[in-house]
């Protein structure tokens, strides 16, 4: 990885993947990609290039790349799950035309790509407890059939084409920096932000769902190691299982309670997300990713809890 294109830089895991891959390769290696309307600002803007990347435009991309010599594109460009519900086809448009076109021009100037897959890319039929790395994959939702597609599309070109594609199967992803925007497992993140207003949080979610969950930091380093590992020892490519930690609402609010004593939580679950998450498995096999590449997260529910506070406590004050 030399020169690098992250496309949707500002988005919930680009904007802190962006800044950690300049700290890595180099301010002027790393060139944040995003749409107009979602510019980059502060250090992300004045840390080194950026450039228009709207992915379901073949010819932008391609320019990009050609400009900056890419040779390596993290295509973070998607829809999450609830938002996807209400607009399926351009969740398609965006997660299977946009990874095409990616794809694309990744075999023409020989790119490697990270596309990431999800928990949501499993359904109601695959085991739910200590899930599998290849096992059954029949998603009821827009957000899991896209990821499906992901995974066999980057397949299909690493098998065909020889395309160094990479991918992982990201749990929901803890952060304080930007806020992910319509997923189901945005309550992880925003109760957070009700503990440190001094709110009391309204959980959307039901007591005993649980979820594979990951702090921002392992999963930044999840997808640079990925992209770091020796293929000759890859075995799986899109996309492999990985997981920091699994709990449900009750447990995320205790945890948080040992800091944060008076913080209430009440409950009012909301259907749609609801059935989503009863979708997904409650907790991830990632036994391959340990192997393959050496995946090993660093923080469990309460080292994350406890930096999750500090940090909002910071940024809110
Ligand atoms: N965080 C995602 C969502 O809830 C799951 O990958 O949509």
């Amino acid at each position: 990885m030399k020169n690098i294109l992250v496309i949707g830089a500002t988005g919930q895991i680009g904007s802190e993947l962006t800044m950690e891959l300049r700290k890595r390769y180099g301010n002027s290696n790393v060139v944040a990609g995003y749409i107009q309307g979602a510019e980059p600002k502060g250090e992300l803007k004045d840390s080194g290039p950026s450039a228009i990347v709207d992915i379901t435009d073949a010819t932008v991309i391609e320019n990009v790349v050609k400009y900056y010599k890419i040779d390596t594109i993290y295509n973070l460009a998607a829809l999450l799950s609830v938002v996807a519900e209400s607009k399926p086809k351009l969740a398609w448009k965006i997660g299977i035309d946009g990874l095409w076109n990616v794809l694309e021009v990744a075999r023409v100037y020989g790119c490697a790509v990270f596309t990431p897959s999800s928990i949501g890319s499993f359904g109601t039929d695959t085991p739910h407890i200590n899930t599998p790395q290849d096992t059954i994959q029949r998603p009821r939702t827009m957000y899991g059939i896209t990821k499906v597609t992901t995974e066999l599309l980057s397949d299909y070109y690493f098998n065909k084409y020889g395309v160094d594609t990479r991918g992982v199967r990201f749990p929901g992803i803890i952060s304080n920096v930007t806020l992910p925007g319509g997923g189901t497992t945005d309550y992880a993140v925003d109760i957070y932000y009700s503990a440190i207003k001094g709110e009391s949080f309204v959980c959307p979610i039901a007591k005993d769902t649980f979820m594979d969950m990951m702090y921002m930091p392992d999963a930044l380093n999840a997808a640079i190691s990925l992209m770091e590992a020796d293929a000759s020892k890859l075995i799986h490519r899109n996309a492999f299982n990985i997981t920091a930690m699994s709990f449900d609402p009750d447990m995320i609010y205790k945890n948080i309670c040992k800091y944060a004593p008076n913080f209430e939580m009440t409950y009012n679950v909301d259907p749609l997300k609801q059935k989503i998450a009863d979708s997904w498995p409650d907790s991830l096999d990632d036994t391959c990713a340990r192997e393959e590449w050496g995946w090993n997260p660093s923080y469990n529910l309460d080292s994350m809890t406890q930096d999750m506070l500090e940090k909002l406590k910071l940024k809110l004050k």
